[in-house]
């Protein structure tokens, strides 16, 4: 996304990789729509873009009349737009908080104040991926080839990602590693987007179907998995892309390290465990279709739940923007709203 002269640009995912356009959105109702039809998503990025939204929600002409009310309800309704990822409602109402009370009935004021906000949100966001770079960097020193789902990189964050950022440092560094990327279904967010950022880069991608992961570790080919988070609860449960549970019961099985890169904002303290971290279902039309085209029976229903829970104990290492952090994670894991994140 692109914050230019009152105008949010947002790269539409959904096209990739075919298309690659931008919209242009003007009102909190469009950036919305956009996060909702997936044309942004990952974590760290629909934080941002919402935080944006806000500035855009403080600028509108309908929040003349009562400007805190039609902010406020504005950060409840995109936090309700995708409720899993824990970042979406720390931007806003790190947004909200940096309105100053005497800031409000200035149009120029507030959106002034909510601006610089989510600027610095994006800002931090850059930064943590090249901490959690160089962390996970030296847990796959030793690695020639790793397996990932969903897409947690470029397009997924406002710099080189989560679970890929390690990817792409040790490819500057000459270590070429190979990137299993399952495909991910329904959405094909691996296939489509992890595929299409890491060929770019001139990284050797291989995807493979959901369902071949457990094989390909069986086999030997790769050393290590490593995915992203939606949000981590206070025992360590992690909330990713639904498929993110199974194969972390695979790589267990095959002795195979599971590590889970995500910056301490995801780290939500406030969910005691993954039971407690909401998880968004879709439109069960996602799973009956393919690319557009239905494929199973007219009348055939079917469950979508967009997200899983991985059993912290089935976590090998968390990679934070904190350093590296191992069992037992009572205790160890980030528990205050940081400061350089996206808390609020
Ligand atoms: O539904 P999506 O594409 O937004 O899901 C994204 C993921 O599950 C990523 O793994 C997650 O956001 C971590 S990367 C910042």
């Amino acid at each position: 996304v692109e914050w230019r002269d009152g105008t949010l640009l947002i790269l539409d995912q959904t096209g990739l990789p075919g298309r690659s356009e931008r919209l242009a959105a003007t009102t909190p109702t469009e950036v919305a729509a956009a996060i909702r039809q997936l044309r942004v998503r990952g974590a760290d990025a629909i934080g941002i873009a919402a935080a944006y939204a806000m500035v855009l929600a403080a600028l509108e002409p309908a929040a003349e009349d009562d400007p805190r009310g039609h902010v406020e309800r504005w950060a409840v309704a995109l936090t309700a737009v995708r409720p899993t990822a824990v970042h979406l409602s720390r931007a806003v109402r790190r947004v909200l908080a940096a309105i100053p009370a005497d800031a409000w009935e200035r149009r120029d004021r507030r959106a002034a104040a909510a601006l610089a906000a989510a600027r610095a949100i994006e800002a931090e966001d850059r930064a943590m991926s090249g901490r959690i770079a160089r962390a996970g960097a030296k847990l796959l020193a030793a690695a020639t080839a790793v397996v990932t789902h969903c897409n947690t990189g470029r397009l997924a964050t406002a710099g080189d990602g989560t679970a890929l950022a390690p990817i792409y440092l040790l490819a500057k560094r000459g270590h070429g590693l190979r990137v299993y990327a399952c495909e991910t279904r329904p959405l094909l967010q691996g296939a489509r987007l992890t595929a299409w950022e890491l060929a770019q880069a001139g990284i050797d991608v291989v995807q493979i179907v959901d369902g071949a992961a457990a094989s390909v570790l069986a086999r030997g080919m790769a050393q290590a998995v490593i995915v992203g988070a939606d949000r981590i609860a206070g025992n360590g449960d992690v909330a990713n892309k639904v498929g993110t549970y199974p194969l972390a019961l695979a790589a267990r099985a095959h002795g195979v390290p599971f590590y889970v890169a995500a910056p301490a904002s995801t780290f939500d303290p406030a969910a005691a465990a993954g039971a407690a971290i909401p998880l968004e279902e879709r439109d069960p039309e996602e799973v009956t279709s393919f690319l557009g085209r239905r494929v199973a029976p007219h009348g055939v229903a079917a469950f979508n739940p967009a997200f899983d829970i991985t059993p912290a104990d089935l976590v090998t290492a968390f990679v934070t923007d904190r350093g590296v952090i191992r069992p037992p994670y009572p205790g160890r894991l980030p528990a205050d709203p940081p400061a350089g994140s996206q808390a609020g």
